[in-house]
């Protein structure tokens, strides 16, 4: 093979490599299918509403999101480091600079900062097994299980300490390096949270309100569709893929010579495009049968799904199950959001993994307070973009993770030298001209375009030239 033969001395990594292509497209499909599929795509499609936002996302997960997540893996397999260490390296290496690293480091902050709020909601997914197991929704109506969701969040207390609960899972595993285990994890949990959303799919399909629901997700009505919204959908298809920050990158660093960049791409991208669907197709019928509002913001599943597992024969066992899964995907999605910032603490300054695993994941701990708190104490400071949580999500999935793309995939088409970058995809025919078209000129200048009319700078020109 192609990749094998050509660039001598390749590298391999400090931290080993993953077991089989298997392996690698189960840890990155652990890392890309978590919250973001099934707690934040409905409610940002319900926000922005519905057809017009789903079509742009599922476009930019094509046009954007493939090509981005394909440069970030095949960076970090060919530089084998922490994010920073390999975009310094292969800056230099390509001719270009160090400065690269920043890319990196810009990655490691957002990956922090989005840590420090999915840990906060990952926490209400572990409070929810418990109220399932306790049989708190078995024939719940909507104001009742409102009422659960909102004693919960309001409660200060009760969210930091599952969010509490949340960090600690995800530091112990770091610390212990157990990825292993995981891939067991994720090998059984994405095929059971498929048969889940199907059976929640059946549910919603008899509920009467499923033809709505389809209209709502799938009939575009481009007129409601401002550049905000266009910024959501492409945050949102960067944030559900994992990509813009780094973690897609450093586990790239751990991938065999010989495995395609393009096939593992194209598979997580699909498994991960269709739970989302899943997830919305379950969740809005049952919004508008039970007269709730698709846009309700973040408590969107918590107002749902409960409604239904509560009138479902087996509803208890379903629910408990469910929320098993939810907290284990966002479990494998945690993980892959500290590894750039303890890979590099490893790396750079000689800690031991388990330190390293300490350290970051009390900083995450502490910040996380700002988003513990943005339901309750603090729900009524505003600023920006809302509360506090809100600012930390617009800031990460609407600006960093997109500028992180856009240098990403820049990096790969332009800085990068043709042969290193068809040397990893293993090949120079029509796949790698269609990523390099897309690397190097839809998919920067796609980005550009959306942050560059979301903050008005277009209007604002346009207006100048009137
Ligand atoms: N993709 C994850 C989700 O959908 C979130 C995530 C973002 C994980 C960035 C890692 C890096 O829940």
């Amino acid at each position: 093979m192609l990749s094998n033969q050509a660039g001598d001395g390749k590298r391999s990594s400090l931290h080993g490599h993953w077991s089989s292509r298997m392996a690698f497209i189960l840890a990155v499909t652990g890392s890309a299918v978590g919250l973001g599929n099934i707690w934040k795509f409905p409610y940002i499609a319900g926000q922005n509403g519905g057809g017009a936002f789903v079509l742009v996302y599922l476009a930019c997960v094509i046009f954007i999101g493939m090509p981005v997540m394909m440069s970030e893996i095949l960076i970090g397999r060919r530089g084998r480091r922490n994010p920073i260490a390999t975009m310094t390296l292969l800056g230099k290496e390509e001719g270009s600079s160090g400065n690269w690293g920043w890319v990196g480091s810009m990655g490691v902050v957002a990956g922090i900062l989005i840590l420090s709020y999915y840990s906060v909601i990952a926490g209400w997914t572990l409070a929810y097994i418990v109220k399932s197991a306790t049989g708190a929704f078995v024939g719940g109506t909507p104001a009742e299980v409102g009422a659960q969701f909102g004693g919960f969040v309001g409660d200060w207390r009760q969210v930091g300490l599952t969010h509490t609960i949340f960090m600690a899972l995800t530091v112990f595993v770091v610390a212990r390096g157990v990825e292993r285990g995981l891939e067991q994890a994720v090998r059984f949990m994405v095929p059971a949270l498929l048969v889940l959303m199907l059976v929640l799919l059946v549910y919603s399909i008899n509920s009467g309100y499923f033809g709505q629901g389809v209209a709502f997700m799938f009939t575009p009505d481009f007129d409601k569709l401002t550049w905000n919204s266009v910024l959501a959908a492409l945050g949102q298809a960067f944030f559900t893929l994992s990509i813009g920050m780094g973690a897609i990158m450093a586990y790239g660093a751990y991938l065999p010579e010989e495995t395609s960049i393009t096939g593992a791409s194209a598979a997580v991208v699909s498994a991960d495009t269709a739970i989302a669907i899943l997830a919305g197709l379950a969740i809005f019928p049952l919004v508008f049968a039970n007269g709730l509002e698709p846009g309700d913001g973040p408590g969107l599943v918590f107002n749902t799904l409960p409604l239904a597992f509560g009138q479902m024969s087996g509803g208890i066992f379903f629910s408990t199950i469910f929320f098993v899964l939810l907290s284990f995907a966002a479990w494998t999605s945690a993980i892959g959001l500290m590894e750039p910032a303890v890979a590099w603490l490893v790396e750079k300054h000689n800690r031991s993994r388990a330190q390293a695993a300490v350290i970051v994941g009390l900083l995450i701990w502490a910040i996380g307070f700002g988003s513990v708190l943005s339901f309750n104490v603090l729900a009524d400071v505003k600023f920006l973009a809302g509360t506090i949580f809100d600012n930390v999500d617009y800031l990460t999935s609407n600006i960093m993770l997109p500028l992180g793309g856009l240098l990403i995939a820049v990096f790969a088409g332009w800085v990068m030298c043709r042969n290193s970058t068809s040397d990893e995809l293993g090949t120079a025919g029509n796949v790698f001209k269609t990523w390099r078209l897309l690397a190097r000129f839809v998919a920067p200048l796609g980005i550009l375009f959306v942050l560059l009319n979301a903050v008005g700078l277009l209007d604002w020109i346009r207006s100048l030239a009137s």
